[in-house]
């Protein structure tokens, strides 16, 4: 007895209160919003429930655990995951695992508009935007928070203590609103990415657990697809790559046809598929056409988003904010009106929530399609209803200052499509800027296609 206490006092504090239920966070699990996914962890085999209710002194239904061990470098954790349901809507529920108690308020039933905070790159030691997004999704500023991937840096860093002491310090906030992600290139832990895997709830509809899957809410389809299938392929295979393709192309099809309901897709992504960065491989080359286009005999993304009139596109992985005009692989459309009924996906890189290197360094020429661009750290708040989008680009170098903001209006009705593109044909890159006897200019420009094709 007297020994094992003296080793559960070396262990520390995790050890300590191994069965104390930690990193507690909510998910959506599917489009029915009167269910919610809570998803925590213990270090101890602990079957463990949910009690909860509208009654904070009557927590009269209970939700039961579905407890799963993962190991990873030696290390063993519980992954306790478990569904509320019978939820109705707008209504504060209280919830209790074990001694800990959390709240959460539901969404409207079908809600008609709504605001998503959205980033990329955040990590726990560099956490810059960490306290703002805190504050501000306990002020109600926003209904959910989706993670562009790059979780921590890294979640599986010093045996996965990393990746706890994150969850643990977004805790409060992600317990209280749903917490989405998509995997980066950080997440791959040498082991299949089984940190994401393990730490996270999405709804189970895309298969390889969490890697791809899709929800509708409100006016939005949203669909998160991993382009680290892409990115280590040449470790796990191309077979992911082909299931997630067929996958998308079918869950775009069905919700392209279900636009009356549901007028809006939006997609997230950790790899960008354009970004005017300095680091050229990323956004000009290799990595820009094994993602966007496809590589050796793997498809790429690009052409089913356009296929299937992908309204909007997030992204991560560049450490900065970008904004992009309405593009269809490489051609744009750039006018006053571009961002009303759009001819083609309008993108948002916001990568800057808080990476180990500040001051991402931009091209001096930035792509023709490119809006607006910041290297502040920072996120995004985007609000959505059937007929807009509204983003806006938060500054924390500027004390939370807005640093864009722009709107996107669709009528009823409107979808973009090779057909509208046809019929309304974009400016195509390279733009002809030179005179045809301006030689320094042509081989300027020349310089600059040989480069990016
Ligand atoms: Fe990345």
């Amino acid at each position: 007895m007297w020994l094992k206490l003296i080793v559960l006092g070396l262990l520390g504090h995790h050890h300590v209160k191994a069965a104390s239920p930690d990193q507690v966070h909510l998910a959506f699990v599917s489009s029915d919003t009167s269910q919610m996914g809570v998803i925590w962890n213990t270090y101890v085999d602990a079957r463990q429930s949910v009690k909860y209710g509208t009654d904070q002194g009557n927590l009269n239904m209970n939700s039961a655990d579905q407890q799963t061990p993962w190991v990873y470098n030696g290390t063993t954790r519980y992954s306790h995951r478990a569904i509320l349901n019978g939820l109705e809507p707008e209504t504060t529920y209280y919830y209790q695992i074990e001694d800990r108690k959390f709240s959460f308020k539901t969404m409207p039933k079908n809600p008609s508009s709504y605001k998503v905070c959205i980033f990329g790159d955040l990590g726990y030691w560099h956490g810059n935007s960490t306290e703002s997004i805190i504050r501000k999704g306990l002020n109600g500023e926003y209904d959910w928070i989706l993670h562009l991937g790059d979780i921590s840096y890294d979640l599986h860093t010093n045996n996965g203590q990393n990746g706890d002491d994150f969850l643990n310090q977004l805790e409060p906030i992600i317990s209280r609103v749903p917490y989405m992600v998509i995997a980066g290139n950080h997440e791959d832990d040498g082991a299949n990415f089984t940190n994401y895997q393990k730490r996270f709830l999405v709804p189970d509809n895309g298969f390889q657990d969490n890697q791809f899957y899709s929800f509708d809410l409100g006016p939005v389809h949203w669909v998160g697809v991993s382009t680290e299938n892409y990115g280590f392929y040449y470790a796990y295979g191309q077979e992911p790559v082909f299931t997630q393709y067929n996958w998308l192309k079918n869950d775009l099809d069905k919700a392209n046809k279900n636009r009356a309901n549901v007028p809006w897709i939006f997609s997230f992504q950790h790899r960008p598929f354009y970004c005017s960065n300095v680091n050229s491989d990323e956004c000009q080359s290799f990595e820009n056409r094994l993602v966007r286009t496809g590589w050796l005999d793997m498809p790429g993304l690009e052409p089913l988003f356009l296929q299937y009139g992908m309204d909007m596109g997030f992204w991560g992985h560049e450490h900065s904010y970008e904004r992009f005009y309405p593009v269809a692989d490489r051609k744009y459309w750039n006018g006053s009106d571009a961002y009303h009924n759009p001819k083609a996906p309008v993108y948002v890189l916001t990568g800057s929530a808080g990476c180990h290197s500040p001051d991402a360094e931009f091209t001096d020429q930035p792509w023709p399609w490119s809006a607006a661009r910041n290297n502040d750290y920072g996120y995004s708040i985007v609000t959505v209803n059937p007929t807009s989008m509204h983003l806006v680009q938060i500054s924390i170098d500027e004390n939370e200052n807005t640093v864009d903001d722009f709107i996107i209006t669709k009528d009823a009705g409107h979808v973009n499509s090779e057909e509208l593109r046809r019929q309304n044909p974009g400016l195509k890159f390279p733009p002809l800027q030179c005179h045809p006897k301006d030689y320094r200019c042509s081989a300027k420009y020349l310089k600059i296609v040989n480069s990016e094709l």
